[in-house]
């Protein structure tokens, strides 16, 4: 979209953003994957620092911006980007703690549905609880690249948490109990401001440390895993 639209959270003054985006949390992040990825990038984004980028990938436009953490900042971009630059397919990468005792460090999971111990769902006032839902033109775009690159997903439920350093730990062992794979902090909200827009979303992430094994990740090894997990979204994101 070139009109010269402005938000409080997005000044493109003009600037191309595509219909797909890739939301990773980082700001340096959407950086290092324009830099990477990304031909004829121009940049869209610098308010608060939360870098947006859009470029080329095998012959397709593609826009990436950071989230910032939390579904409050997660979801206000998603809602400015869908409905005040035409966004239609948001997809989040990044990194989530695992639950399941059958994860590993840098398995890769899929969030087919995040249930969530935020208020943020409240704001629609629904009659009954919402169930944040991927958009399955997306997860099977996925499932069938993953499929091509030999490559094994994690699909199921995560929790959208709104507690990183929780007071009560066995709180984790509850949603491990319902089955939920991993633990992160925006999909819940970005899943619902897309559905309530009628656009597609899908978050994808690589498990950089488990809640129940002790294990964490170095910065170095995230970025490994990180580029493993750009491989398997960006042919995705180009064919949309
Ligand atoms: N908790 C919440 N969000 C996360 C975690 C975690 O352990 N790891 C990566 N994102």
């Amino acid at each position: 979209m070139t009109e010269n639209v402005n938000t409080p959270h997005i000044a493109p003054h003009g600037a191309e953003i595509a219909e797909t985006i890739l939301l990773p949390g980082d700001p340096l992040r959407a950086k290092f994957i324009a830099d990477t990825y990304l031909q004829n990038v121009v940049q869209f984004n610098t308010v608060r620092n939360m870098f947006g980028f859009t470029g080329d990938y095998k012959g397709s436009r593609i826009s990436v911006m950071g989230t910032g953490m939390g579904i409050p900042s997660a979801s206000l971009y998603a809602h400015e980007l869908i409905h005040s630059f035409g966004v239609k397919n948001l997809i989040r990468i990044g990194t989530c703690g695992g639950l399941s005792t059958n994860l590993d460090l840098f398995d890769i999971v899929v969030a087919s549905a995040a249930s969530t111990d935020s208020n943020f769902l409240h704001h629609y006032k629904l009659p009954g609880t919402y169930a944040p839902t991927a958009s399955w033109p997306l997860l099977s775009a996925v499932a069938k690249e993953a499929k091509t690159q030999n490559l094994t997903l994690n699909v199921g439920n995560v929790l959208s948490s709104d507690v990183f350093y929780r007071a009560d730990p066995s709180d984790a062992q509850k949603w491990a109990d319902m089955g939920v794979l991993a633990v992160e902090m925006e999909t819940a909200g970005i899943y619902s401001v897309a559905a309530a827009a009628g656009v597609q979303a899908l978050s994808v992430f690589t498990v950089s440390d488990h809640l129940f094994k002790g294990v964490e990740t170095t910065a170095d090894e995230r970025q490994t895993a990180f580029t493993g997990m750009m491989e398997l979204v960006l042919p995705v994101a180009a064919s949309l």
